[in-house]
């Protein structure tokens, strides 16, 4: 049996780093995932700190086929809205999520990473995460209430056992800049009609009074009256001059992620998403994030070369 990275589902912790690297020899991806495989991590168990792996789904499919679900792509294109809104697709090779109670922890970690990688690998993108009043973005909203709940949220994340991937995950993570000023100009009754729920108790609103450009519209998605859930761990990042929110969400199945992703830029109907007249995504990447034994797997093939 498989087993999931625990950092997916690993909550409470304050301090967040996110790791981006492309590779520095396209022929070296093996060794690169080597290195992050072998990467021995006493603070893990010792003091608390968890690590998230993900791979670009293009290079997990080369080398480990079997262990990889048939639908898995990368963020190779910008998406496009109707009316020029962009997404921009800035695929790296390899993604580390690294999650402490401490911030020094954090950075100790991180440093690590860096110096096992970096023989393969240039650091493309860091972005320190953090949470804002608990569990709220930036802009005041809880952020997280239609998660599934914890005992539901590997069936939602994670490729089932016996299908190829299994017990991994689809993540993808977005840096989204916020226009907080022309936000919070907004009276907090329009504030709720572009998110589609109340600001303070994070309230549903009643199906015929949700506005069809609310984020909430446009990012649930049905199949046969069934609503396809994601798994979202976002958090903010930032500072008064430049300030935003890290999109981390996990699923079992890519299309659906790239469905939000579509209709929030209002591609399949030309109804965009209202949030992102006041947030602008900067980044944009998928990676594949293997079960713990799927990772292993390298560090067997590093000690036999
Ligand atoms: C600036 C970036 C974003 C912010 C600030 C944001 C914020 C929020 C907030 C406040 C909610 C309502 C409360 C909740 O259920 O969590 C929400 C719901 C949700 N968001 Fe986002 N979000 C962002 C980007 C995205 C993206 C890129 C996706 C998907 C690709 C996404 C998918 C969802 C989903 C699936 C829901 C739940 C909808 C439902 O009620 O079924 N969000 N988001």
């Amino acid at each position: 049996m498989a087993n999931a990275q625990a950092g997916i589902f690993a909550m409470g912790s304050s301090s967040h780093i996110y790791l981006e690297f492309s590779l520095l020899k396209e022929d070296e991806g093996i060794d690169l995932v080597e290195a992050i495989a072998s990467l021995e991590m006493p603070q893990a168990t010792v003091a608390g700190s968890n690590l998230v792996v993900g791979v670009r789904p293009t290079l997990w499919r080369t080398l480990s086929p079997h262990d990889t679900p048939s639908m898995l792509f990368d963020f190779s294109e910008s998406l496009t809205g109707p009316d020029g809104f962009e997404m921009p697709a800035t695929q790296r090779d390899l993604f580390v999520w690294i999650a402490s109670g401490s911030q020094g922890q954090v950075f100790d970690v991180a440093e690590t990473v860096v110096e096992t990688v970096t023989p393969f690998a240039v650091l493309n993108e860091e972005i320190t995460g953090w949470h804002y009043r608990q569990n709220r973005d930036l802009i005041g909203f809880v952020d997280g209430t239609a998660n599934p709940i914890l005992s539901e949220a590997p069936s939602v994340a994670l490729i089932p056992q016996g299908s190829p991937g299994e017990c991994g995950s689809v993540l993808l993570f977005q840096r989204w800049r916020h226009s907080l000023p022309e936000f919070n100009e907004l009276s907090v009754t329009e504030q709720e009609m572009v998110i589609g729920r109340t600001k303070i108790d994070s309230e549903e609103f009643e199906e015929e009074l949700l506005p069809p450009s609310s984020h909430v519209a446009r990012t649930t998605l049905m199949e046969n009256d069934e609503e396809l859930p994601i798994f979202r761990r976002n958090t903010s990042y930032g500072s008064p001059r430049e300030n935003g929110t890290v999109f981390v969400g996990f699923s079992k199945d890519q299309p659906r992620l790239h469905a939000m992703l579509q209709r929030m830029a209002g591609i399949p109907d030309g109804i965009r998403d209202a949030l992102t007249y006041y947030s602008t995504p900067l980044s944009g990447s998928y990676y594949f994030v293997p079960s713990v034994e799927a990772l292993g797997s390298f560090i067997d093939a590093a000690q036999d070369r």
